[in-house]
């Protein structure tokens, strides 16, 4: 098989993490890291280091064949502006999703790209996933549910059936939401919450039942 060359945006735990998974998908190579963050050279995974910051991409894309990669950076917000930066800068960068082998995904779920899906993860029928979203650990997606892009949820957070998470909403860690539940774009759903009424756009909900806790606006920081 042929390896694609490609290369994780973002080196924190969470671009760990996205590593890991790639270490498991053997249509893959993993050049390195680009991060604006830290030096270049700083080893990041194994021997893997930081390669440079986004500016260098077109000349490291030329220079080592890299076709592509995932922006691995947890802030749903933060994440797309560095998706936008690189659309910009190097066009022909192709946005691969990281999925881990023991995910369970319906085949008649959709997916789009630049998603990362953790190990154990579970996505159901008729689900569909946007771009550049996040599943992690053991997550469950349940039948039906739409994801638009940029939202993410949590290690262990539970849908049921025919629930909508809006673009860059964030449900957090081990949050349960009923079935048929509608969560607005840009809010956030807080750990442990257990959500049973529709969630409305740029606002904060957390508890047992959760309840609305605050308002959010566009680049609030999500943990
Ligand atoms: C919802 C959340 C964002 C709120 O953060 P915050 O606005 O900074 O809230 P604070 O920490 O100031 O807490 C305010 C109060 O709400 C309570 N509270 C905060 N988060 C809560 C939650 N998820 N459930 C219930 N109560 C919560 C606090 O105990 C505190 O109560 P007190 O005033 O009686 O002491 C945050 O607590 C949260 O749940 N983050 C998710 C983190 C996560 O999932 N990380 C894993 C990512 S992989």
């Amino acid at each position: 098989m042929q390896q694609k060359n490609i290369v994780v945006i973002g080196s924190s735990g969470h671009g760990k993490v996205v590593a890991d998974i790639l270490s498991h998908m053997p249509e893959y190579r993993l050049a390195g890291f680009i991060d604006t963050n830290k030096e270049k050279g700083t080893r990041c995974f194994g021997a893997l280091t930081v390669l440079g910051n986004e500016a260098d991409l077109p000349a490291l894309m030329a220079a080592q064949q890299i076709s592509g990669g995932i922006v691995a950076i947890g802030d749903n917000w933060i994440r797309s502006q560095v998706v936008a930066k690189i659309q910009a800068i190097a066009p022909a960068f192709a946005f691969i999703n990281a999925i881990h082998p023991s995910a369970v995904i319906s085949d008649t779920a959709s997916i789009g790209t630049g998603n990362l899906i953790a190990a154990n993860a579970v996505i159901n029928t008729g689900a569909v996933i946007g771009h550049h979203c996040i599943i992690n650990t053991m997550a469950c997606i349940e039948h039906d549910n739409r994801m638009d892009d940029y939202a993410s949820v949590a290690p262990r957070v539970v849908t049921g059936g025919n629930v909508s998470i809006g673009a860059y909403t964030a449900v957090s860690i081990g949050a349960v939401v009923k079935h048929g539940i509608s969560i607005g774009e840009q809010s956030l759903i807080g750990a442990g919450a257990v959500v049973l009424k529709p969630v409305d756009a740029f606002s904060t909900w957390y508890g047992v039942p959760a309840r609305k806790m605050g308002e959010r606006k566009a680049g609030d920081k999500y943990l």
